[in-house]
């Protein structure tokens, strides 16, 4: 017997037999190999982070260096490729240094869940859209949402979450829309920072992305977006600003788009002397996939880590950049520094994650809890809402999947549903560019809520036989859906697939027509004044359906609003089509930025972002920035503002007859000096009143949200003069008025 060849043959064998439970998921585990500790003076938790980060640095080589600052390439997320054995199957891997007891960094992508938890037989609850919470107002929301991922990235062995989106709503036909939390800088940076911190409160490493302004997915890796220095800082780069201020994020990816002629990921501006400077930002720039261009030039210009790694940038021409001094060793020990810092900071050295079942009871529970304060009542005609439940009552229930399930958002976000699409159920993970459909049954809902009622489901394609049912029933709900992703922008507000016309043949035959949305962001509504209900519920998440049946019922009173303009059609908009979309030739379907020419995008909006843009040009929205209904009435009255204290004060009284949660909001417009022809939102409380009673709310002004970026003094400058202060319940509707006074 020839042993050589028997033993090559079992070599082989057994690779391909490892390779295959790698890719199925059910791998030995392979554990990182740590000496001891107790030699190790970083291991010291009474030192600061950034003390035990250097103390680590000085004894790396040269290579343990270089290991740091990039993945080891694609992994999972391309067939093919090879998968590292310790990687615990994310998105990206960077091996750790065993012999200084440094982890691997595990890194799951995590915007509105954990992503690919199939891929090794898990469970990631799917929570709302992000766009969606942030509907809530709620800080305390947003952070039980990042702390939902911090506990299943922990549960399934991860180290870092790779979520965090807070570009704003520029473009209201992104793609990606639902991953971010809205249009304006304040609200979308108070929610994406609460919701980071709610993550890093579970010990797990935290990210913020994508730096800066990827606004649109078309033509996202080709596309110059020239805007001036004042404009950015005011808009798109506060909500960075605020958000990492509260967060303190582990990490902020770099984007795909160019600025100003330079790649995000090598733009001295956005990385050296904004974010590390101006932002005092400690964690590392992580770059977004394959969104690394260069060596010495995204090294000198402030980027720490390429991911997933294997563009050969920051292995072998690193070293071989530092070797010969054209990256200096003291900004390769800064990149380190920070990756370091950032564990220690997060915890993730002491306390490394243990993995353990996710409970799924507890993350569908709190899923609920978080969409039941997004969901937003945007008409309510005649009360038609709440809903009773009585004998007599015959309900239509139409079309988007309404007897199985509710939409989720695709792309890099994509949680996998319990049990597969609940559309159309196979084995394996999801795949990309298929719309999921998660196991949320509003028809169960809705029928458990009025078991006397006779509720009849019709999936809505045959427009006829739709209206025909509504026609013979009390009350029609037509549910209609956008389906959005990473890789593709809406090419229009309107809603896909005919559901518009759905929507008027069932409002035609039916006057009691309610209609529920599930968008991943605004949409037009040609047909909304002939319908007596709209409810937006957005992408909801896995408990969805007892959410909607929850507020249809009256079990919740809704008090959601409104985080982005919902404009009446496209011609109203910046662009009235998705910039570079015309020269793609798709327009659905597979990224489209693989399809697109480089181009310039100019953002004519400047700073006048959503709302502002609608005011500064005069335009009236369909529904306004800030806008939600609620089953009782709200009453608002005298706002007296103490300038010294730059606080705001007023009353908010419940006029109606339930109980009910009021977001009052309060805006400000600038003296003339500043040239601005729109008002900022600067505050805003959530408050809870019984019927009948009446809080004051007490608001205080940031003056970082009053002040201009003055671009000849390079920073940020309160002018002096009279501030317009408004409060009200939403961008259009501001009754009260006052005076703040800023001295010079
Ligand atoms: C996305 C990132 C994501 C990364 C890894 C990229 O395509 O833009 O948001 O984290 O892929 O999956």
């Amino acid at each position: 017997m020839d042993f050589s060849a028997l033993s090559k043959r079992l070599t082989i064998s057994s690779l391909v037999a490892l390779l295959a439970l790698a890719l199925l998921g059910n791998r030995p585990a392979i554990a990182q190999q740590h000496p001891d500790t107790a030699k190790m003076p970083w291991m010291n938790k009474a030192l600061d982070p950034d003390q035990r980060a250097d103390m680590v640095l000085r004894q790396m080589t040269l290579d343990e260096k270089i290991q740091l600052v990039h993945g080891t390439g694609w992994g999972v997320l391309r067939k093919g490729d090879p998968v590292p054995a310790r990687s615990n199957l994310g998105a990206g891997f960077v091996p750790g240094i065993d012999r200084l007891h440094i982890p691997d960094i595990n890194m799951a992508d995590s915007a509105v869940g954990i992503r690919m938890a199939a891929l090794q037989s898990r469970y990631a609850t799917l929570l709302p859209s992000t766009l969606g919470a942030a509907s809530s107002w709620d800080r305390d929301a947003a952070f039980l949402y990042g702390s939902v991922i911090g506990r299943e990235a922990r549960a399934q062995g991860f180290n870092m979450s790779i979520g965090g989106g807070v570009d704003i709503t520029r473009e209201p036909r992104n793609g990606r829309n639902f991953e971010y939390a809205g249009e304006d800088p304040v609200l979308a940076g108070t929610m994406v920072g609460e919701l980071e911190r709610g993550l890093k409160s579970e010990r797990v490493m935290s990210d913020i992305k994508h730096y800066a302004l990827n606004d649109q997915e078309t033509g996202r890796t080709v596309v110059n977006v020239l805007l001036d220095k004042r404009s950015m800082r005011e808009s798109d780069l506060l909500a960075f600003q605020i958000a990492i201020g509260i967060a303190k994020p582990s990490a902020v990816m770099c984007s795909y788009n160019l600025v100003d002629g330079d790649h995000a990921c090598e733009n001295d501006y956005l990385l050296n002397q904004v974010l590390k400077k101006d932002f005092n930002f400690k964690g590392w720039v992580v770059s977004d996939w394959s969104a690394t261009h260069s060596t010495v030039k995204a090294a000198l210009n402030g980027l720490d880590q390429e991911m997933p790694g294997d563009d050969n940038y920051f292995n072998a021409p690193l070293k071989k950049a530092v070797e010969d001094g054209r990256v200096p060793m003291t900004r390769l020990d800064d990149m380190v520094h920070r990756i370091l810092r950032s564990m220690f900071d997060a915890g993730v050295v002491d306390d490394p994650p243990v993995r353990s079942v996710v409970d799924p009871f507890r993350g569908r529970d709190d899923a609920q809890h978080i969409e039941e304060e997004s969901i937003v009542l945007l008409k309510n005609s005649g009360n038609i809402l709440p809903l009773k439940s009585s004998p007599a009552t015959t309900i239509a229930l139409i079309g988007s999947h309404a007897d199985v399930g509710v939409i989720s958002g695709g792309g890099s976000a994509q949680v996998d549903a319990p049990g597969g699409n609940a559309i159309n159920p196979h084995p394996g993970p999801s795949k990309w560019g298929e719309t999921i459909y998660f196991p949320s049954s509003p028809l169960r809902y809705i029928r458990k809520k009025s078991p006397q009622s006779n509720v009849q489901y019709i999936d809505g394609k045959d427009h006829a036989a739709a209206a025909r049912l509504a026609k013979d029933s009390s009350l029609a709900i037509v549910f209609v859906n956008q389906p959005m992703s990473e890789g593709r922008d809406a090419p229009t507000l309107s809603l896909p697939d005919h559901q518009d016309a759905l929507v008027e043949a069932v409002a035609a035959a039916n006057p009691n027509t309610i209609v529920v949305l599930e968008t991943g962001g605004p949409v037009s509504m040609p047909w909304a004044q002939k319908v007596k209900g709209i409810v937006e519920m957005w992408y909801p998440g896995i408990g969805g359906a007892q959410a909607l049946a929850n507020v249809l019922f009256g079990d919740v009173n809704p008090s959601g609003k409104l985080p982005v303009s919902f404009a009446k059609s496209d011609a109203d908009l910046p662009y009235p089509t998705v910039p570079g979309l015309s020269t793609s030739s798709k327009t659905t379907g597979d990224d489209q930025h693989h399809e697109v020419k480089p181009f310039d995008l100019k953002y004519k909006a400047g700073a006048a972002v959503g709302y502002k843009w609608f005011e500064s040009t005069g335009k009236q929205p369909l529904f306004p920035f800030g806008f939600g209904l609620s089953y009782t009435t709200f009453d608002y009255s005298g706002l007296k503002i103490n300038d010294a204290a730059r606080t705001a004060q007023f009353t908010v009284k419940n006029t109606g007859p339930r109980e009910g949660t009021e977001i009052a909001e309060l805006y400000v417009a600038l003296p003339s000096a500043a040239k601005e022809n729109y008002k900022r939102l600067v505050a805003w409380e959530r408050v809870k009143l019984a019927p009948g009673e009446s809080k004051t709310v007490t608001l205080t002004m940031d003056p970082l949200y009053l002040s201009i970026f003055d671009t000849s003094k390079d920073g940020w400058q309160l002018l002096p003069g009279d501030y317009k202060v408004m409060a009200g319940p939403s961008s259009e509707s501001t009754p009260l008025h006052a005076v703040l006074h800023i001295q010079q």
